[in-house]
């Protein structure tokens, strides 16, 4: 994908020299960047498709091209740094639009008309250049304001836009191929080799989850305080549950054997009328994949994208389970030493050797691709190539606080009904890639770039 692969901004380099957290310079270029980012993948859209709605209960397009750069205004220049902002209405319009169970349970009105592209794309030319003059010129980080404080509201916004640029890149998944300009380079889908499945043993020790406010340049609200918990020994799947695994498991009747589901995640079944994987297709006799761009014949050698409620259904069909958070971060940051890593590759920086993220590809790749990236415990792919489903029901830390600049990021999920997933996808941009980082989803969210491994407790 490398058309779109921007200069990568990472947080650790934003850390300035004279003792600040933001640094101004990389803060502006990061802004561009991502705004360059966002722009291609606006790009692939076919202008006819601007106020389509691939996923039906997500906004349009339109709302995502308004939100990004409105999320900064609203969230940066009024709460930070006092801004009267640009246009009240639109900065209404655009606020929210995230997750929703349906319309009516989050009084999500449907919106009746959305502005004309000319008009957003006014907006967003001067929120950019009031953001722009605001990063140039502002005092960005202060201790008056919480919104200022280490910076909360820079980063808050540039890690806002990149978490959406890899919520446009699944619901553009979802678009019709005739309504998606093909950038150069999308041939390379390749199939690979199925590994043999074999389990690590992770010994009894203790795993870090979260940080401290001060070790990290910045986190959201959901990573903090940290949270030591011990972790029994365990079993874990060097590699993600492939493909090929996952259709054993179609192909043993596991969409019908109600015995494998849990009872809501049966009744959700039911309620879509789900018998395979969202990314599968049934074509002409034979199983393919829908990608980016194009329907393959289905790669057995790339981890299975699911829902938790199907991930959940196989683990208890091989009599395995889901591992916890907890279980993730030992497999992926434990080290026998017991000093915990800060990627599973180690403390070095990030790099392309080591993981499916950063936008390299737009689709994933075989299981095991990265052996660079692999952890102290030898298992693979545990940051990139899709995120991973844990059994872990998202929540906040002991001492949870929520954060000044965007309060409802975490706060408005901690309803039992989603679950936490670590990792990354092709699609999550490396300032994303840290061990801190929490994502979250609801159980029976078919859309994400989201995979799964077997766990089960130490014989
Ligand atoms: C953290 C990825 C679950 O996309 O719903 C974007 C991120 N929050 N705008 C989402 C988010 C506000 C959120 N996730
Ligand atoms: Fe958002």
């Amino acid at each position: 994908m490398g058309f779109i692969t921007g200069a990568l901004f990472q947080m650790s380099t934003t850390h300035a020299s004279n003792g600040s957290v933001v640094d101004r310079e990389v803060a502006i270029h990061s802004y561009l960047e991502n705004r360059r980012r966002t722009a291609r993948l606006f790009g692939l859209l076919d202008s006819r498709s601007y106020y389509d709605k691939p996923i039906p209960l997500r906004h349009p397009f339109v709302f995502y091209e308004g939100h990004i750069p409105a999320f900064g205004v609203n969230c940066f220049l009024k709460k930070g740094l006092g801004h009267p902002g640009i246009d009240r209405d639109l900065e209404t319009l655009f606020a929210r639009g995230i997750d929703p169970i349906d319309q009516r349970a989050t009084g999500m009105s449907q919106v009746e008309s959305w502005p004309e592209r000319a008009s957003v794309a006014q907006y967003v030319k001067e929120a950019d250049s009031a953001i722009l003059s605001a990063l140039r010129n502002a005092v960005l980080e202060s201790n008056d304001n919480a919104v200022c404080y280490r910076g909360q509201g820079v980063f808050t916004m540039l890690e806002h836009e990149v978490m959406h640029q890899e919520t446009l890149l699944y619901i553009l998944h979802r678009l019709r191929n005739d309504r998606k300009q093909r950038p150069p380079g999308t041939e390379s889908l390749l199939d690979g080799f199925v590994p043999d499945r074999e389990m690590a043993l992770i010994p009894a020790g203790m795993a870090t989850l979260g940080s401290e406010i001060d070790e990290v340049p910045f986190g959201w609200d959901n990573e903090f305080p940290g949270f030591v918990e011990d972790v029994p020994a365990f079993e874990i799947d060097l590699h993600n549950v492939t493909n090929q695994d996952y259709l054993a498991f179609v192909d043993a009747g596991g969409y019908t054997n109600r015995d494998m589901w849990t009872d809501r995640g049966w009744e959700r079944r039911e309620a879509v009328q789900r018998d395979h994987p969202l990314f599968w297709e049934w074509k002409s006799g034979s199983w393919m994949w829908r990608g980016m761009f194009d329907l393959i014949p289905l790669p057995m050698s790339w981890p299975v994208y699911v829902t938790h409620d199907e991930a959940a259904a196989y683990v208890k069909w091989k009599k395995r389970r889901l591992p916890t958070e907890a279980e993730f971060h030992r497999a992926a940051y434990g080290d026998p030493s017991g000093i915990e890593r800060r990627h599973p590759w180690g403390n070095v920086e990030t790099d392309e050797s080591h993981g499916n993220f950063d936008f390299r590809h737009w689709d994933p790749v075989p299981v095991g691709s990265y052996p660079a990236g692999v952890s102290a415990w030898g298992v693979q792919d545990l940051v990139g190539n899709g995120w991973e489903w844990t059994s872990t029901v998202f929540q906040g830390f002991p001492g949870f606080k929520t954060m000044a600049s965007y309060p409802e990021y975490s706060a408005d999920f901690f309803d039992q009904d989603h679950f936490v997933v670590k990792g990354a996808s092709p699609g999550t941009g490396s300032c994303l890639v840290r061990r801190s980082f929490r994502n979250w989803f609801r159980p029976h969210y078919p859309y994400m770039y989201a995979t799964f491994r077997c766990a089960r407790d130490a014989k």
